[in-house]
């Protein structure tokens, strides 16, 4: 640990580590973090699970470092957030029930080893002590350890994807990001919910989420291509199937993409909407639209993927046809980032893509030189003719049709006239 991670985080493990001592819980830190760690994966998003009251504890710790809590007493769960932004996550250690399949369970205080007997993955249920006199021990009850050395996905039980459907998605995520392999019990286990239609059972929110994360992976196209071998672009629609083509404009995201961020205009706010406007490309926009309104990601992503599905057809033609910037610009020009990026992956026209590239790098920032003031300045009368010239100053910039401020000046004086 010390090796791996940064020198405060470290400390503040230890001294977390102490002041369990001293409050007489046993803390340990679980799940992503310790396999993230083994396999030398930087990874900071540190769950601890107490012995103990989880929720005084997370408060203690808090005190200690002047972090804010938010508590979620049913789940016995706290967030602590410190004053830097960073967080963690500390929990009761609890066994979990489940009323019926794929519902949320109900929850009862335990120790460490019962605790994680309830989790996905043998890898995910390897914990450090903390407590002082035996930090950094590992408490590996489920042979996690060694499935992490043969890179493998390995359920607990039989039952596993019964408990909880979101498995299926999220051993295919592991199974991709790591490099690792399905154990193949795990893979029949796999095929037979999904055969059975258990991830039917989830509800669109629980869905949603799964299929966020997946197009949030770093390597998304990979792993929907596996979705698609386990069958699970049905619970998407059912009229979703994979293809060659699909294939193509996936590859192609990815590329768009990675030449997005070569760009260094900062990164894009949600990269995971340009593969969902490429994996619902396929469906014609009725279908588009039903199954947008079935799921719930958030709603500003969500019209994105809605309106790429209704307008690319008609947009696609008019910016590989337009001759003069001002027009590509006014086409583009309240288009987010995500939709340029999708349309410059769909189009096969060299000249749309120069378009497009041209938006990012030129148009965007290409301003007249006069003002709103400068008109003013020159005895225009301010009014909605003040935005109709100054978007023709723009449009004539963009067309290097104006150079100088006289050559502006020159062509407010010949709009005035006009407006
Ligand atoms: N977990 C589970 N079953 C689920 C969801 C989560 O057993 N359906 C357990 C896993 O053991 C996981 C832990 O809860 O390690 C925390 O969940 P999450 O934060 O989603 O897992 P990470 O492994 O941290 O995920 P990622 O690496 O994708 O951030």
């Amino acid at each position: 640990m010390k090796d791996r991670l940064p020198s405060p985080f470290f400390l503040l493990l230890q001294e977390t580590g102490a002041l369990a001592e001293r409050r007489h819980v046993r803390v340990h830190a679980v799940g992503g973090f310790v396999r993230d760690l083994l396999l030398g994966i930087p990874n900071l998003d540190l769950d601890l699970v107490v012995e103990g009251d989880g929720i005084r504890f997370a408060k203690a710790v808090a005190r200690r470092y002047q972090a804010r809590v938010t508590t979620h007493e049913r789940f016995g769960t706290v967030v602590v957030t410190f004053a830097d932004g960073h967080t963690f996550d500390v929990a009761t250690a609890r066994t979990e029930s489940y009323d019926s399949p794929a519902a949320l369970p109900t929850v009862q205080r335990s120790s460490i080893k019962q605790d994680v007997r309830r989790r996905d993955f043998t890898i995910n249920t390897l914990a450090i002590r903390l407590n002082t006199p035996r930090f950094g021990e590992l408490v590996d009850s489920h042979g996690g350890r060694r499935d992490l050395q043969d890179k493998t996905i390995r359920v607990l039980h039989g039952l596993s994807f019964i408990d909880d459907p979101t498995r299926v998605f999220r051993a295919i995520r592991y199974e991709q990001r790591l490099g690792f392999q399905l154990d193949w019990n795990t893979a029949v286990l796999m095929t037979e919910a999904v055969r059975m239609g258990l991830v039917h059972r989830l509800s669109p929110s629980r869905l949603s989420a799964e299929l966020l994360h997946v197009l949030s992976e770093r390597e998304p196209v990979k792993t929907l291509a596996r979705l698609a071998d386990f069958n699970l672009l049905q619970f998407i629609h059912p009229r979703l199937k994979w293809s060659s083509g699909l294939a193509q404009l996936l590859n192609a995201v990815e590329k768009a993409v990675a030449w997005h961020a070569g760009l260094s205009l900062g990164r894009l706010t949600s990269p995971w909407v340009v593969y969902g406007m490429a994996l619902l490309d396929p469906l014609p926009q009725p279908v588009v639209q039903e199954t947008l309104a079935r799921l719930t990601f958030p709603r500003r992503q969500a019209q994105s993927l809605l309106w790429v599905s209704q307008e690319n057809a008609r947009l696609l033609p008019t910016v590989t046809r337009t001759v003069k910037p001002s027009e590509t610009f006014r086409a583009l020009c309240h288009l987010p980032d995500e939709t340029l990026v999708f349309l410059r992956a769909k189009t096969r026209s060299a000249r749309a893509k120069q378009n497009i590239s041209d938006m990012f790098t030129v148009y965007r920032r290409v301003r007249p030189i006069l003002t709103g003031n400068d008109l003013k300045a020159m005895g225009l009368k301010p009014g909605p003719s003040y935005n109709k010239i100054l978007n023709r100053l723009l449009d004539a910039r963009l067309n290097g049709a104006v150079e100088t401020e006289a050559d502006e000046h020159r062509l407010v004086h010949r709009l005035a006239k006009r407006c």
